[in-house]
């Protein structure tokens, strides 16, 4: 019932809006993503760090939950199951052995030319199995589940190489960073967003989705981004409703159990729902199924 996300992407860059990259940490966050997701008529893209599958258990883990869940929630919108900065060629052609619908193969840290030849591999892996497939230009400021980068931004001349290999869609660094962004942080790099999407006329993907106020995620959208991922955002809506839970004393109730975790949990999990169902309303994505 996955779909990749090559249509998705494509659509949402043809009619001037983005898919949002949601990536999940276990159950509950699964659960909410789709739930919301099909709630208000969304496709999107559910996705899982290199860090985020070993904590679930595995990629089988992944696979059978996300699977499970798309039947037993009766989910119908398009939803992709992506490898997020996936680190070797082996670990993207493992999740699409194992079912993944899109990958992406991140070789920001390796020379350009070998970051091209991974790239090609795994684009020839993926293709026959129908699976999309995403690659990096220059690199996401900040550290996200021990992926760490430069910030560097992405060169027009490599964005069009890089596309050339087959890719699907292509992330580039653009000045946005992983996690909450520092205060000296201002602004994305519109410039070079524009001189790389003069370079492709092609879907971007914008990394470090979180914390990118609306009228720069709204511009960026305008000037060819049709992906942008959210990790982040998503934990901190998730804390702030639990920890507010448990100051307020209600974990402590032990008349009502407050400390059973499908109660302790489900602020949380709410939180969630909302802030998803915010971040699609800035993105255009939401009722595109
Ligand atoms: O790959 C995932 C994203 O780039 C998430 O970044 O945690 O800053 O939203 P974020
Ligand atoms: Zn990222």
């Amino acid at each position: 019932r996955l779909v990749n996300a090559h249509n998705m992407v494509h659509d949402a860059f043809e009619n001037h809006y983005a898919i949002g990259h949601f990536n999940i940490n276990n159950l509950e966050w699964t659960k909410a993503v789709l739930e919301t997701a099909q709630k208000t008529n969304t496709p999107i893209i559910v996705a899982t760090s290199e860090g985020a599958i070993k904590y679930m258990g595995g990629i089988q883990v992944v696979v059978a939950m996300v699977d499970a869940l798309m039947e037993t929630l009766n989910i119908t919108v398009p939803v992709a199951l992506h490898l997020d900065h996936g680190q070797s060629v082996e670990m993207a052609k493992a999740c699409i052995d194992a079912g993944y619908s899109s990958v992406m193969f991140d070789g920001s840290h390796l020379p350009f030319e070998e970051n091209i030849e991974k790239t090609k591999e795994v684009v020839a892996y993926a293709k026959p199995h129908e699976v999309s497939v995403e690659a990096e230009i220059g690199s996401i400021g900040g550290e996200e589940d021990g992926v760490i980068g430069e910030g560097e931004l992405g060169d027009p001349a490599q964005a069009k190489t890089m596309v050339a290999t087959g890719i699907d869609f292509l992330a580039a660094g653009i000045g946005n960073i992983h996690g909450p962004y520092p205060s000296w942080w201002k602004s994305l790099n519109f410039d070079q967003l524009a001189k790389i999407e003069d370079a492709v006329h092609f879907p971007l993907v914008m990394h470090g989705g979180s914390g990118v106020p609306q009228d720069q995620v709204e511009k960026a959208i305008s000037m060819g981004v049709a992906k942008v991922n959210i990790n982040t955002e998503l934990q901190l809506a998730f804390e702030k409703a639990t920890r507010e839970y448990v100051m307020a004393g209600k974990s402590q109730d032990m008349k009502a159990k407050g400390f059973d975790p499908r109660k302790l949990l489900k602020p949380g999990y709410d939180a969630i729902c909302a802030e998803m169902t915010n971040l699609i309303t800035w993105m255009g994505s939401k009722g595109k199924a």
